[in-house]
């Protein structure tokens, strides 16, 4: 065998593309765009996300995926290759995946259990509040959801980047968007009365897409751009090692240019699908201020109340509705294990079976931990940027709001300035292909993306524009 069999490698475009999007749509495209569109005037949170795509993220994007292809290494031992002086990068952008897999894992345990109660019709006639508190604090049943959840992610893993990860992607995928058009449709023709108000669909719809520019201040725009820069940045699943991962198991005849745009396209669209799909419904059965709910407590307590609301139907839709999220959140497991397991393979010489099986083991106890934060040992920390934590939030803090903004704009000064922007677009143009962006592409990584990641860290570390 040579070295890429062993390594194993995408068959082609397509299978890359929807593996890299199936990393890239995940909990974050359904339980955070559509609140963030709600929150910063609908449609101008739209347009601001839209051009930070097509400039920052498509930076960000185009160096880790041809760092990955450029060196065919994980990404711990892949910025050494670049620069023997920056392997310490290395260890950067491999621990933050070490981190987010364990509690992206407990949180996808959540959702099988949530799967399950909708099928069962367990939901139906509670208060969703009390269903949730009930489940994450009991001891038990998340540990054993966690469990399930994770041993499934590792056969996947486990089976191969072309039998497990490229196959489960080009099933999954598809299927999930269909499922969001459809609840987005149903979504739309919804309405509900309560006391004298009847809201409607068309409602919701208007106030996600239509631009609100009232009462806009420039402090304001800060935080839409803001909101928008730290979710894009969340969502296309940069510094956290995957895509440098992916990306070294990119044939080189593939056209990179194109698959970081389709990638992005993909990521966007379910973004905005999973708006149209929650915006509406939550809206028509709690008006606005249902809107102002995000992360856990709009998938686990208002949409199931939603459910609830609808009668008959509900059930039906939270399954479906609840599959949908599962799928979302699988791939981006599955990526976010395969680039601990690629960094292992690289630098100990493992066999992907090994390593994939330590990185269960560890992934296993991480959230045992994070399980435990809800019950047997409770406790509530203020964050320096203000939020309440648990064990859960503690783990998101350190990886995502600090790690990964550090990570980035470490990776913006090795390509920029180190190695050069040129070494990136190369790899770009090795069959030929033309780099249409070029100055767009040195502009950011070398001035632009740096100095918003600095901002964005500082922002999302204290929060500081409120
Ligand atoms: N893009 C993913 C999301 O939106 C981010 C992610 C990927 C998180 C992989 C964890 C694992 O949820």
């Amino acid at each position: 065998m040579n070295e890429n069999q062993k390594r194993g490698s995408f068959s082609g475009t397509l299978g890359f593309v929807l593996a890299a999007a199936g990393s890239a749509v995940g909990l974050g495209n359904i339980w955070r765009f559509p609140y963030l569109a709600a929150k910063n005037g609908g449609g101008l949170f739209l347009l601001v996300y839209i051009i930070l795509a097509l400039t920052f993220g498509f930076a960000l994007l185009s160096t880790e995926i041809a760092i990955g292809r450029k060196t065919n290494q994980g990404p711990l031992t892949a910025y050494g290759k670049l620069n023997s002086k920056w392997s310490f990068l290395g260890l950067f952008s491999s621990v933050v995946p070490i981190i987010i897999l364990p509690y992206y894992c407990v949180i996808g345990g959540w959702i099988v259990k949530y799967m399950i109660a909708f099928l069962n019709e367990d939901m139906l006639g509670t208060t969703a509040d009390g269903y949730f508190g009930g489940f994450i604090t009991s001891p038990v049943f998340p540990i054993v959801f966690f469990v399930i959840f994770l041993f499934f992610i590792a056969l996947v893993v486990y089976k191969g980047v072309n039998s497990g990860i490229e196959r489960l992607s080009t099933i999954l995928m598809p299927i999930l968007v269909v499922l969001m058009i459809g609840i987005g449709v149903f979504s739309l023709f919804q309405n509900h009365t309560d006391g004298s108000v009847t809201r409607t669909g068309l409602d919701g719809l208007k106030i996600y897409l239509i631009p609100n520019f009232e009462g806009l201040t420039f402090k304001k725009l800060l935080t839409v751009i803001f909101d928008a820069m730290g979710q894009l940045f969340f969502s296309i699943s940069v510094a956290m090692g995957i895509m440098v991962a992916y990306g070294s198991y990119v044939p080189k005849k593939t056209n990179l240019l194109k698959s970081v745009n389709q990638i992005e396209i993909f990521d966007t669209v379910v973004a905005m699908l999973a708006g149209l799909m929650i915006i509406p419904t939550v809206f028509v059965f709690q008006g606005q201020e249902g809107l102002s709910a995000a992360g856990p407590s709009l998938l686990f307590v208002s949409m199931p109340k939603v459910f609830n609301a609808m009668g008959g139907i509900g059930s039906l839709i939270g399954i479906a509705f609840f599959l949908m999220v599962l799928f979302a959140a699988i791939t981006s497991s599955v990526s976010i294990m395969e680039a601990i397991v690629a960094s292992f393979m690289d630098k100990f010489k493992m066999t992907r079976q090994k390593a994939t099986v330590v990185v269960t083991v560890i992934a296993l106890v991480l959230g045992l931990i994070v399980c435990g934060g809800y019950s047997f040992y409770y406790f509530e920390l203020t964050l320096p940027n203000g939020s309440i934590a648990q064990v859960l939030d503690i783990f998101d803090y350190i990886s995502n709001y600090v790690l990964m903004p550090i990570t980035a704009i470490l990776t913006c000064i090795l390509v920029g300035w180190v190695i050069k922007p040129q070494a990136i677009i190369d790899e770009f143009t090795a069959n030929g292909e033309k780099f249409p962006r070029r100055g767009l592409y040195i502009v950011m990584v070398k001035f632009v993306a740096p100095v918003m990641l600095v901002f964005l860290l500082l922002q999302q570390m204290f929060n500081f524009i409120k």
